[in-house]
């Protein structure tokens, strides 16, 4: 081949070359101009190199740098070109025709939710809502509530004892002097709070935890405002369950009975739920024990009083068919939304 021949040859391919990478419209048209003049097998460029070889001696170095300069400016071009595509192609992806991403608007933790419900069930009831301090002295929580020096309960396994002196509340109970200190009967109250224990953090334990303690003292209380209130409560949180009190103990109430309900799971034919037994565990409750009100500076050959404490997790996990607590700690906001529906709307 002449050198004439050579740069001819050259000129064109260049010339084709430029116009096919530089007019490819997207990822594959620019790949097939790449194979097409930039392959390694059949591309044009490639024959060209092999033209060189046929080129004599003398002419070789001009005919060699004018391929140089081929090679060279059609590499450039597609590289040129591909980042042109790509940057195309991101820039559709940020247009504004995606759909737009949905708005998180919040919703109420189930266990709010239940604590609410039961405190309008109450309301309705003539109770209203108390609360008390979180970190309690060792008398509001144990002493005046009738526990022994030496109860269990006091043991730093279970109790939460604080760098000095107090501790943090084990249960809600403490309000309930607090509360007939401060007012005098008739007292209805509701008191909604943490409670904190030195328990493992499992699938039915948690080391804080709410509690919603009831308190009715007046005169001429008796076990049967306990049964009718609680049993007006269930039917109303539980619809028709049938509930059923069971003989226990706890130092600050005398008697003391625990409240079942039967299991709204299974209907009470047993299922995992009420692990087989029908009935599912909602409050432990009593008359309030005469030293409890004694305690607290009242006349307990006048008044007398009711009291109940319950747990609204399990009452959310047996409502809402959860299968375990932590569920109700983890920052899940799907969670939420499954329980409390979806939230509405979307951004524009
Ligand atoms: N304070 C008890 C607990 O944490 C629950 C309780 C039981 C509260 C009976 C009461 C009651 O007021 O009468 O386990």
């Amino acid at each position: 081949m002449t050198l004439q021949d050579f740069l001819t040859e050259a000129e064109a391919t260049e010339r084709d070359g430029a116009t096919a990478l530089q007019t490819a419209g997207d990822a594959d048209a620019l790949e097939a101009a790449r194979i097409a003049y930039l392959g390694d097998r059949q591309g044009r460029v490639k024959a060209l190199q092999e033209a060189l070889r046929g080129i004599s001696k003398d002419d070789k170095p001009a005919a060699g740098k004018r391929f140089n300069e081929v090679r060279t400016r059609l590499d450039a071009l597609h590289g040129e070109r591909k980042s042109a595509i790509s940057r195309a192609v991101v820039g559709q992806m940020e247009d504004g025709s995606l759909p737009a991403r949905r708005l998180w608007q919040g919703a109420k933790h189930p266990v709010t939710l239940v604590i609410e419900e039961i405190v309008a069930i109450f309301r309705d009831l003539g109770f209203t809502v108390a609360l008390g301090p979180d970190a309690e002295s060792e008398w509001y929580n144990f002493g005046a509530l009738n526990f022994p020096p030496n109860h269990p309960a006091l043991d730093v396994h279970d109790t939460l004892y604080l760098e000095g002196e107090g501790l943090l509340r084990t249960h809600t109970s403490p309000v309930q002097i607090r509360t007939l200190q401060k007012y005098a009967p008739p007292i209805r109250v509701l008191i909604p709070g943490y409670a904190y224990r030195r328990d493992f953090f499992d699938a039915s334990h948690a080391p804080v935890f709410m509690q919603m303690e009831g308190l009715s003292v007046d005169e001429g209380i008796s076990f049967v405002d306990l049964k009718s209130t609680l049993n007006a409560f269930a039917a109303r949180f539980f619809g028709a369950a049938r509930t059923r009190f069971r003989p226990s103990f706890f130092p600050f109430t005398e008697p003391s009975a625990e409240m079942d309900v039967q299991c709204g799971v299974c209907g009470g034919s047993g299922c995992a739920v009420c692990k087989g037994t029908g009935w599912i565990e909602i409050l432990g409750s009593g008359m309030v024990h005469p030293r409890v009100l004694e305690a607290a500076g009242i006349d307990s050959e006048r008044y007398t009083g009711w009291a109940f404490g319950m747990g609204p997790a399990r009452m959310a996990i047996s409502r809402y068919k959860i299968p375990d607590i932590r569920i109700l700690y983890d920052s899940d906001v799907r969670f939420l939304d499954q329980i409390a529906g979806p939230a509405t709307g979307a951004a524009e």
